[in-house]
C-alpha cells in the first residue's frame, strides 16, 4: 500500500497551549480517511496545517508532514503557490468563506483555472461546465452568471467542490463540508462525495464530528480527542469493534442522534 501523506509526531501550539499532540497518521493513496472528533479537538487545525493556512501564532514545535515523500512544513511561499489548490485542494464548512462576494462565479472559476493551467477562455469555460455537471449542477451557465450571495448553501458548496475538483488535486481536504447545510442538502452533498470517491482517483481527508458521516464515506477513520489521535483503523474496525472508550462514546452519541442514515 502506498501512502500519499504521512504525519510524523506533530506538536503544535497556540500561545503555549498544545493544540496538536504528537500526531502520527498515515493517509493511504486513493483512500478516504475521516477525522472524527468533537468541537475543539484540533481537526480543522490539522487540515489547515496540511494546506499551510494557519497564522503565525500557530507554532509547530516538532514533527514532519510528508506529501509524496516531500516535507511540507519547510516549503517556502513560492512552492506553496503551485501546491495549494493544485496538488492539495480544500473545501470548507461554509462555501461563502471561499468566494469573493464582489465577483460573479464565472470570473472566479475561470481565474482559478487560468492560474493553474495554460488554458484559453473557451477551454476553461468548457472545463468548468463539465465539472459542474459532474457535481449535479445541471444548468452550469445559469450558476456561472450568479454572484455567490445568489446561491443557496448547498449550491454554493457544489460550486466550491466543482472548483476544487477542476484542478485535479491528488489530495482533497474537506472540513465539515455539510455541517452548515440543511438536512436535505447535507444528504445530497454526502452522496456527491461518495460519487467523487468512486469516480476519481483521489485521496480524501474529511473532517466531521459525526460518526455516521464517517461510516458512510470513509475507508479509514481517525478519532481525535484533545489534540491527539486516540484510535485509527479501517472503517469496520472503528465502527464495529472500537477499542478506545472515547470512540465508543462517539458511536453511542451517533446512535442516539441518528441524524443521518447512510
Ligand atoms: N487562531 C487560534 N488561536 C488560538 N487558539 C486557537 C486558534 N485556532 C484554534 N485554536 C484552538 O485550538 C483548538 C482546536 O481548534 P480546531 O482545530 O478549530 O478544532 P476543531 O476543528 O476540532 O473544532 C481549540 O481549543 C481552539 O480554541
Ligand atoms: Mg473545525
Amino acid at each position: 500500500m502506498i501512502n500519499l501523506v504521512e504525519y510524523h509526531h506533530i506538536d503544535l501550539y497556540y500561545q503555549d497551549q498544545p493544540v496538536l499532540k504528537d500526531i502520527c497518521l498515515t493517509i493511504p493513496k486513493n483512500k478516504t480517511v475521516a477525522i472524527v472528533g468533537q468541537s475543539g479537538s484540533g481537526k480543522s487545525t490539522l487540515l489547515k496545517l496540511t494546506m499551510q493556512l494557519l497564522g503565525k501564532d500557530a507554532v509547530v514545535q516538532n514533527g514532519r508532514i510528508l506529501f509524496e515523500g516531500q516535507e511540507l512544513l519547510s516549503l517556502n511561499t513560492h512552492s506553496w503557490q503551485s501546491i495549494r489548490g493544485r496538488e492539495i485542494g480544500m473545501i470548507f464548512q461554509n462555501a461563502s468563506q471561499y468566494f469573493d462576494p464582489r465577483k460573479k462565479i464565472k470570473d472566479q472559476y475561470l481565474e482559478i483555472l487560468s492560474k493553474h493551467f495554460n488554458m484559453d477562455k473557451n477551454t476553461a469555460l468548457e472545463t468548468a461546465q463539465k465539472q459542474m455537471r459532474q457535481v449535479s449542477l445541471l444548468s452550469p451557465d445559469s450558476v456561472l452568471g450568479k454572484y455567490p450571495f445568489e446561491l443557496s448553501g448547498g449550491m454554493a458548496q457544489r460550486v466550491a467542490i466543482a472548483m476544487a475538483l477542476s484542478l485535479k488535486p491528488k489530495l482533497l481536504l474537506a472540513d465539515e463540508p455539510t455541517s452548515a447545510l440543511d438536512v436535505v442538502s447535507q444528504k445530497q452533498i454526502l452522496e456527491e462525495f461518495r460519487m467523487i470517491k468512486e469516480r476519481e482517483e483521489m485521496t480524501i481527508m474529511i473532517v466531521t464530528h459525526n460518526m455516521a458521516v464517517a461510516q458512510y464515506l470513509a475507508d479509514y477513520i481517525a478519532v481525535m480527542n484533545h489534540g491527539g489521535i486516540v484510535e485509527f483503523g479501517t472503517r469496520d474496525q472503528i465502527i464495529y469493534s472500537p477499542q478506545h472508550p472515547y470512540t465508543k462514546l462517539l458511536l453511542e452519541v451517533t446512535k442516539k442522534e441518528e441524524h443521518y442514515h447512510g
